[in-house]
């Protein structure tokens, strides 16, 4: 199995930017790459040119059309809030098995790179979060924290989550924030205190997700 499952402390950290950069990368060794969304929310924001599923179609130079937004992101909801709740708003709900055989459905040669959906303990249904989503699949995670005041406490709890379960990190990546306290290195060397031997690497403010530093070494070994 060459899938890895991009996940984060919490929303908005980066994990649409850190697996466009991936993509990138790895298109650019010829290496065969897919990426799923499978679910997605706030379609009805107005305030994104793309959302998720677009911009992973993009850096795959798929056409961004509603089969193919669909067959990478098959549940997707209007409302900007948890899976669980934007599903429930539109009289449904997602199935945590159909789920799981949708992503299982998609493991073949090439490299799977899964986006899960805010942070790792969103409720997907009325019992799964997006951790029971990662145990089940029993794919290594990258883990995407921010530099921002605040998440040191957010990424040791991951952490600590994911150890407790017996999940494997493949890598963090300390992905730049807006504001920070002190210079994102400082966290990363902070993290490294707690984190043991998983690798650590900071990802700048940069223009664009090509422009990132070199990601593959925190996956390489799962490839
Ligand atoms: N290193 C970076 N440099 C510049 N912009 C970044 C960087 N990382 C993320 N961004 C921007 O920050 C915003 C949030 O990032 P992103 O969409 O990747 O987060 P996310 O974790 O995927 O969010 P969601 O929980 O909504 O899926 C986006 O506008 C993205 O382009
Ligand atoms: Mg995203």
């Amino acid at each position: 199995m060459k899938t890895v499952f991009i996940t984060a402390s919490g929303t908005e950290i980066g994990k649409t930017f850190v697996t466009q950069a991936l993509i990138h990368q790895l298109r650019s060794q010829n290496q065969g790459v897919r990426a799923l969304k499978p679910i997605l929310t706030g379609l009805d924001k107005t305030d994104d040119i793309y959302n998720d599923a677009e911009l992973l179609l993009k850096s795959l130079s798929v056409n961004i059309c509603p089969e193919n937004i669909s067959r990478i992101s098959p549940w997707r909801f209007k409302q900007p809030c948890s899976p669980d709740l934007a599903a429930t708003l539109e009289g449904t709900s997602i199935s945590f098995k159909e789920l799981l055989a949708f992503c299982k459905k998609h493991d073949n040669s090439d490299t799977l790179l899964i986006e899960g959906i805010g942070g790792m303990m969103v409720p997907l249904d009325k019992t799964h979060t997006v951790l029971d989503w990662i145990i089940a699949l029993r794919a290594p995670v990258l883990l995407i924290v921010g530099s921002y005041l605040g998440t040191l406490s957010h990424t040791l709890t991951a952490l600590g989550m994911l150890k407790a379960n017996l999940i494997t990190v493949a890598g963090i990546v300390v992905n730049e924030s807006l504001t920070q306290p002190i210079p994102a290195q400082e966290t990363a060397n902070i993290i490294s205190r707690f984190s043991h031997n998983i690798p650590i690497t900071v990802l700048p403010r940069v223009n664009k997700p090509e422009d990132a530093p070199d990601l593959l070494p925190l996956i390489k070994h799962y490839l």
